[in-house]
């Protein structure tokens, strides 16, 4: 998405609020202790927040418009079908969006919050601190009478930063809780579900369970974006941690796990190797052959599931809605 010039817009950067909640000493500490946490395991992970450097968020976007990756068009074409129902009954002058990324997608839900007039705060919420500017930009240039109250944060731990209580909508787009294993979506849904008030909402996207080699083409495409994407984990590691990952001698790989059902990707090692961390005190990993260092989980659900893990957080559905594939689910809920 093209930076918009500030210079034509003169009150631009009166209208754009970033506030970072993500203390660089503290976010440093917390992954350096995820990930030693996660190579200790076996098989070994890490998290994958590692992703979502410059560059690897600019793969994801390249992914979001490869033919093999559905998702995103899917979810597109719910709300251009739906964002006008959702304006109308939430009425909300505030929509946040978590994980919120290029923030793409979510222009058509503020064009139905203006055209039904309501519209008056934008919350991007990104760990991302480049993206989350560059799109915060981008709508206070899109939408002259709003205001954006960004928030570099995580979502694990700082929702309680975001701006709730008026009625606001708290999107979750793109299926990103699929990222998260049982125990994290669990604790996020109640960490989400105690920040809404009882006349705010909670706009959930899901991708939806479907025939593996669908979900197996979309994790592992044709032109190799993802295998970068995937790969470029190891760059952002190597750089943070001061590791000596060599990306060459690992290739991606996308799994289905029929327990969980949910795709993983993998790391997998191209002959035995040793690999070193000297930020995480010299931390030592051991691979043979065919080893595997699982980079991140995407979960599928379905929507009768998606309504019981929003029950179990103290949330009802209020409307659903599918696209005409039945590919993805977009959940509109409050507190019970
Ligand atoms: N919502 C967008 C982007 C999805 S990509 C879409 O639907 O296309 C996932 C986004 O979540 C990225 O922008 C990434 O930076 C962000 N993210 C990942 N882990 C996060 C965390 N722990 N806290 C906040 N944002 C996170
Ligand atoms: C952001 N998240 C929902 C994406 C997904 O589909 O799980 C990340 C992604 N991983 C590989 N391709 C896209």
């Amino acid at each position: 998405m093209p930076e918009p010039d500030g210079a034509d817009i003169p009150d631009l950067d009166d209208r754009v609020t970033v506030r970072v909640h993500l203390d660089p000493a503290d976010w440093s500490t917390h992954l350096a202790e995820e990930t030693a946490r996660g190579l200790r395991d076996r098989p070994p992970w890490i998290p994958p927040v590692w992703f979502y450097d410059e560059a690897g968020s600019k793969l994801f976007d390249h992914i979001t418009r490869l033919p093999e990756y559905y998702p995103t068009e899917a979810e597109r074409s719910i709300l251009r079908d739906r964002a006008g129902d959702i304006a109308r009954l939430t009425s909300s002058p505030t929509l946040i969006e978590l994980g919120s990324g290029t923030s793409d997608k979510t222009m058509l839900l503020l064009d139905a919050l203006e055209s039904v007039g309501t519209l008056r705060t934008v919350a991007p919420f990104d760990v991302s601190e480049e993206v989350l500017r560059s799109a915060s930009r981008t709508i206070a240039a899109t939408y002259p009478d709003v205001t954006v109250d960004a928030v570099v944060g995580d979502f694990h731990r700082h929702l309680g930063h975001v701006p709730t209580g008026d009625g606001a909508v708290l999107a979750f787009l793109g299926s990103t809780i699929g990222n998260l294993d049982p125990d994290q979506r669990g604790g996020f849904l109640a960490a989400a579900a105690a920040t809404l008030a009882d006349d705010d909402w909670f706009l959930l996207g899901t991708d939806l369970v479907k025939p593996v080699d669908r979900l197996l083409a979309a994790y592992d495409d044709a032109a190799g974006v993802t295998a970068e994407f995937n790969l470029n984990a190891l760059s952002v590691v190597n750089r943070e941690l001061g590791a000596d990952f060599d990306r060459t001698r690992f290739r991606h790989r996308a799994h289905w796990d029929d327990d969980g059902e949910r795709i993983e990707m993998h790391l997998v090692a191209d002959g035995d190797q040793t690999v070193t961390l000297s930020a995480l005190d010299d931390l030592v990993v051991d691979l043979r052959d065919g080893d595997h260092i699982r980079t991140e989980i995407s979960t599928k659900f379905t929507p009768e599931g998606v309504a019981a893990e929003l029950a179990d957080a103290g949330l009802e559905v209020v409307e659903r809605w599918t696209d005409a594939d039945g590919d993805f689910l977009l959940t509109l809920a409050r507190r019970a």
